[in-house]
């Protein structure tokens, strides 16, 4: 195996405890990697005036890949979120966020195994606020014909390379009649492409967010754009067991930058209870992403044989006494034990 050039970005808050705790699985995957250390967000914008400084883009651009842990955005001031920027400045436009139920961590909401595919690009994240009068402040939601149908193809290309059987668009046009009648009929139109092998459907989100908590097993892959997908999918999360279960990539044509789902939890940030299995998980995507499917595997397969059989190594959210460290260090022996190459399985 050779070297892969990775970025690493440790994030803020709980990133640097469950980043490195990802670093560390890799290595007992035998993934051979080269890091590249480079600064992002809260911590970024302290040291370099920039919550994402050029130098970090460059190398980013230069490796392709990136792993990165969640980064702190100041909530109504401040920077701009290296997050939104990142995602726009390296046109990372599919978000993929995978909720499978966890072994051994059974939840009143079975068996849940979903996957939500959210633009990443533009809708209200474009950023686009004036206050035109005060007390008075427009928010413009950009949506576009190419990028409805970028992330609509990406989605049916994801469920065909993953033996998926359905896409549900997600959407509220019956009243944004324009902006997300136009994301349902490109989604509806790219889906005549794959008629007779993968299934389409919709669902206002609303009644999508009913129906997650009811019949969570119906869903398949999701596809929603850039606001609903962010906000379904931490209600995604929160059916297998919280944020700290749930992984996710962005991707785009030439680079992809791998990371959780949660933020940088500034309640548990420093204390080393934070919970390792997402970002880990994210990491396993990462491999499978860099043409490892056997790392993939048994990251996976290391988690769950963790969450299965050594619940007292599990972080407090999961409802046990250990801590991100002595859960690091379980999942990397469970992942040395588990077969390599073909012998793996999910
Ligand atoms: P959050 O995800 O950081 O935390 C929400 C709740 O989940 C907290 O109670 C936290 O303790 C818990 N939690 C999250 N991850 C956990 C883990 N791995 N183990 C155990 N418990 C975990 O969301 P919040 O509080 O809304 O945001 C905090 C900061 O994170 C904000 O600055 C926000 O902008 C940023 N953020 C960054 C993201 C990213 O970089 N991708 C994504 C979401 C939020």
């Amino acid at each position: 195996m050779s070297a892969h050039r990775v970025v690493f970005l440790a994030g803020d808050g709980i990133g640097p405890e469950v980043a490195g705790a990802a670093r560390e699985v890799l290595a007992a995957a035998n993934m051979e990697i080269d890091w590249v250390d480079m600064d992002l967000g809260l911590g970024a914008f302290e040291k370099h005036g920039d919550a994402l400084p050029p130098q970090t883009l460059e190398a980013i651009k230069d490796c392709s890949v990136a792993l990165k842990g969640p980064t702190t955005t100041p909530i109504g001031t401040g920077h701009v979120s290296a997050n939104v920027r990142l995602r726009k400045e390296l046109e990372l436009f599919a978000n993929v966020r995978p909720v499978k139920t966890v072994p051994g961590l059974e939840t009143p909401y079975g068996a849940v195994d979903m996957v939500i595919i959210r633009e990443n690009t533009e809708s209200l994240y474009a950023g686009l606020e004036n206050e035109v009068a005060p007390g008075v402040v427009t928010s413009i939601k950009v949506i576009t014909d190419r990028a409805c149908r970028r992330i609509s193809r990406f989605a049916f290309e994801y469920a065909r390379q993953w033996g998926r059987g359905e896409v549900t668009a997600v959407h509220k046009a019956n009243i944004m009649k324009l902006a997300d009648g136009l994301f349902l009929n490109c989604a509806r139109d790219v889906s005549g492409d794959y008629e007779g092998s993968i299934a389409f459907s919709d669902v206002l989100v609303d009644a999508l967010c009913m129906h997650m908590v009811t019949t969570p097993e119906k869903f398949d892959v999701l596809l929603l754009e850039n606001l609903y997908g962010d906000i379904v999918s931490d209600l995604a999360a929160g059916l297998i067991g919280g944020l700290g279960l749930a992984p996710g990539g962005n991707y785009g044509e030439n680079c992809a930058v791998f990371e959780a789902i949660h933020g940088t939890a500034p309640d548990i940030a420093g204390q080393g209870v934070a919970n390792p299995i997402a970002m880990i998980l994210s990491a396993a995507m990462m491999c499978h992403h860099l043409g490892h499917p056997d790392a993939y595997k048994r990251i996976r397969r290391g988690v769950a044989a963790v969450t299965r059989e050594n619940k007292t190594a599990l972080t407090p959210d999961l409802g046990g006494s250990g801590t991100t460290e002595s859960l690091t260090k379980a999942i990397m022996a469970a992942v040395e034990a588990q077969p390599a190459g073909a012998a793996a399985g999910e």
